[in-house]
């Protein structure tokens, strides 16, 4: 097994390795380790059932349930389908994952450790991908603030709510019925790594609402400004698919955002998606 670190402060390459082996534990601590590192791993050619993701995803902790169930897999349902492809009319997954900068489930009390993606299909176009996934370092973003305002933001605790002022996904029906379903969450703007101890920005445009003990339009400034620094190129990491790709990341370290560049029915584009558990934000 190689790793190969991105020339980008984020990612790295996992190589000679097959997933659909069960690893020994020495070098499950070597991935679990580059994971903790590099916060987005990228496995190249794995050939993976769902079992056999199910259980790679096992080795970092539980596995958890889908919220959106009606994206779950039918025989599966702790993966849920990520696609844009239609069948009789209807979306057969979650078609626009990631429409906006954020990280995955901040509006729950104890959002997954990780999520991956297995690439089944790929839109292509002219001999190149579409539908990359962008990645930006909360930890390093973190890290670039002056001291003054990393201690001016210290202790600051923002209300994170998915159905908030810019609901990033979720345009149809079903989806927004469940999504207003989440109470409002409160997590601290920012996160202490519990592996790492590495200090993360935790707040988005898309999911925070507030922050306590803060007037509104004060909180708001405050958020967009984190946020936009959070998305600075400079903390950037882009991932360009290839089928049988698993990716996963870190949801402390980064955030990410998907490319909407491509379009049904001329592109098709199928992910197998599960996550893991995590623990309460600190
Ligand atoms: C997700 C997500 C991005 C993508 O599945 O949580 O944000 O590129 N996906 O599909
Ligand atoms: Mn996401």
């Amino acid at each position: 097994m190689v790793i190969v670190p991105s020339p980008d402060v984020i990612g790295a390459e996992i190589q000679d390795v097959d997933l659909a082996q069960p690893l020994s534990d020495a070098e499950f601590s070597r991935i679990d380790a580059a994971f903790n590192k590099h916060a987005v791993l990228n496995f190249r050619n794995q050939q993976l059932d769902e079992p056999q993701l199910i259980a790679f995803a096992r080795r970092f902790g539980e596995v958890e349930r889908i919220f959106l169930t009606h994206y779950a897999h039918p025989k599966y349902p702790e993966i849920m389908f990520v696609s844009n492809i239609k069948e009789n009319g209807q979306d057969i997954g979650h078609a626009d994952a990631g429409r906006v900068w954020h990280t995955d489930m901040s509006y729950t009390a104890r959002p997954p450790r990780a999520t991956m993606l297995y690439a089944l299909e790929v839109p292509v176009e002219g001999g190149v991908a579409l539908g990359d996934t962008l990645f930006s370092s909360a930890a390093d973003a973190h890290d670039a603030l002056s001291p003054e305002d990393r201690q001016r933001i210290a202790k600051l605790r923002a209300v994170h709510q998915v159905a908030g002022r810019r609901a990033r996904t979720g345009t149809g029906q079903e989806d927004q019925a469940l999504r207003y379903q989440q109470p409002a969450v409160v997590h601290p703007v920012v996160r202490t790594h519990p592996y790492t101890g590495r200090k993360c920005l935790y707040v988005s445009k898309g999911e925070c609402e507030g922050i306590e003990g803060m007037p509104k339009d004060e909180a708001l400034a405050l958020i967009d400004k984190l946020a936009d620094h959070t998305i600075d190129p400079k903390f950037r990491h882009i991932h360009r698919w290839r089928v049988r790709d698993l990716l996963m990341w870190d949801n402390c370290t980064v955030q990410h955002l998907a490319s909407l560049d491509y379009e049904w029915p001329s592109h098709r584009r199928l992910m197998h998606r599960i996550t893991v558990d995590g623990t309460i934000p600190t």
